[in-house]
């Protein structure tokens, strides 16, 4: 049986949003950075978006803190402007040794007068779907 967890960082509750839905969909507990993995995790969901320098600190820190327990990580992201955080996902798996899946999501997020209602219904229910993917 493979193990699988959720893991995300949130500021404004975009990525929350999705994190909460891809863990509904695969029957685990969405947790934030703050919570370390309790056990060697096959599948990472892990939640990021971008604050103008970056992916925050917290995503670095669980990463380094937690990177013998993770088998691979599935990028989701919400951003206002950038395509998603792969770029700088990839770096930090890279640093620290850590598989990355080539598949992620991602969807806007809304930010000021940008994306208002985003994720909305519709990208709830494409996370859910991507989700669905990987955890078949
Ligand atoms: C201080 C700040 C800086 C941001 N900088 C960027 C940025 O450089 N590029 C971008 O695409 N979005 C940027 N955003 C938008 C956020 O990435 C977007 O609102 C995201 O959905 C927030 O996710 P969260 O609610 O889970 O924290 C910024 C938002 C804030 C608050």
């Amino acid at each position: 049986m493979l193990t699988v967890a959720v893991r995300y960082f949130t500021r404004s509750g975009n990525t929350k949003k999705l994190a909460l839905a891809i863990a509904d969909a695969v029957h685990v507990k969405a947790e934030e950075v703050s919570v370390p993995l309790n056990e060697y995790t096959d599948i990472l969901f892990l939640g990021s978006s971008v604050y103008a320098a970056g992916v925050d600190d917290a995503v670095k820190k669980f990463l380094l803190d937690n990177r013998d327990k993770i088998g691979k990580i599935y990028n989701f992201s919400t951003a206002a402007l950038i395509s998603s955080t792969y770029k700088q996902i990839q770096k930090l798996a890279a640093a620290n040794g850590i598989k990355l899946a080539k598949q992620e999501f991602h969807c806007r997020g809304s930010f000021a007068v940008l994306h208002r209602g985003h994720p909305d219904e519709e990208d709830v229910k494409n996370a859910v779907a991507f989700a669905k993917s990987i955890v078949k």
